[in-house]
């Protein structure tokens, strides 16, 4: 596709990360690294699903700084807020109206089937609020008014879009065209990276062990040390294998970071022990990774800039949103 075209040729593509305080690895290379390759190609909004943290208790102080440092991040990794519509979710209220709305074309009974809530629900049993039960019709709104064409999402993600579209479909059933039916995008390239120290789970920050995990913010010399340190297997032999998820990983993510397939990197080490190859590892992700830091560094001190970008984006973003949820306002019969 013609890297110039005019915006309204490409099409349209929608994300939205939360605001966590530490992103990691995982999240870069299962997602924020695609949204960056996505820009050219298509027409994107990125959001900060801000109103998605309170669903589980957060301390306010903290809450505003990983919005703030979350936004800063979606810089930092070279998005360019001409090119694509970068915004915090909250800004633009017309996410919480549309979900409003939503959740009278939801029912309880598909919401009581997400797997996610019902590991949340496990997890946090002191606060089974109801934000947590009708998540999915916020995500739906957040999706569903900017009228995207793909939604990139991971694995965990895939149920709650299942859903989006149910309701965008039997919303259309009864009103007429209001809503795109938004297709799931599968990245071309990606990964889904494992705990570092138990490669049969996903990475995660919550992990206790935090060498589990890299953060994308994390300093050469940690991504290094946490490397050498993750857990491997005896073989002694750098190839994919079922028998050898932790390896398994290492070229998974060593190959998302330098674009080299599975079997170039088996090549490159053919013969060479795990230490030198934890050790590139290592190198080659906090060299993808350092320039990241340092120009989300020197962002993160500029409130100025933040706040001039957030406010213009969430501008831009509820010009687009607020058509939208106009439009279904009119069709369910509201006075204008
Ligand atoms: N629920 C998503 C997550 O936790 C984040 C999210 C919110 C999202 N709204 C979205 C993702 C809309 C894609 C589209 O990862």
């Amino acid at each position: 596709m013609c890297e110039n075209a005019p915006v309204e040729n490409k099409k349209k593509v929608l994300s939205c990360i939360q605001p966590s305080g530490m992103l990691t690895l995982g999240n870069y290379l299962g997602a924020l690294k695609n949204w960056v390759a996505m820009e050219n190609e298509f027409d994107c909004t990125y959001a900060v699903a801000d109103l998605h943290a309170i669903t589980v208790r957060q301390e306010p102080a903290k809450l505003r700084a990983q919005i703030h440092s979350t936004f800063a991040l979606l810089l930092a990794l070279g998005l360019d807020p001409e090119k694509s519509t970068l915004f915090i979710q909250s800004h633009v209220p017309e996410h919480a109206a549309l979900s409003w709305l939503l959740s009278c074309y939801t029912q309880f009974g598909e919401l009581s089937r997400m797997t996610q809530f019902k590991d949340k629900s496990a997890k946090h049993a002191d606060n089974v609020n109801v934000g947590l039960f009708s998540y999915p019709t916020l995500m739906a709104a957040d999706i569903l008014l900017y009228k995207p064409d793909f939604v990139p999402v991971g694995a965990d993600q895939k149920q709650h879009l299942e859903i989006a579209r149910d309701i965008a479909v039997r919303f259309n059933n009864i009103y007429g065209d209001v809503f795109t039916v938004p297709e799931p995008y599968i990245p071309k390239t990606g990964a889904r990276v494992m705990s570092l120290q138990d490669p049969t789970k996903k990475m995660s920050k919550s992990d206790e062990n935090a060498n589990s995990w890299v953060a994308i913010l994390d300093d050469r010399d940690t991504i290094i040390r946490k490397f050498k340190r993750a857990v491997t297997d005896s073989e002694a032999c750098v190839r994919v294998s079922e028998t050898k998820p932790g390896i398994s990983n290492l070229i998974a993510i060593y190959s998302a970071v330098t674009g080299k397939s599975f079997e170039e990197v088996e090549r490159e080490f053919d013969g060479k022990g795990y230490g030198d190859f934890k050790l590139a590892v290592g190198e080659a992700v906090a060299d993808e990774l350092a320039p990241i830091k340092a120009e989300y560094d020197r962002i993160i001190t500029d409130k100025k800039l933040l706040e001039d970008l957030y406010k213009s984006g969430a501008e831009r973003a509820e010009r687009v949103a607020r058509k939208t949820y106009l439009k279904a306002m009119k069709k369910v019969g509201f006075v204008l």
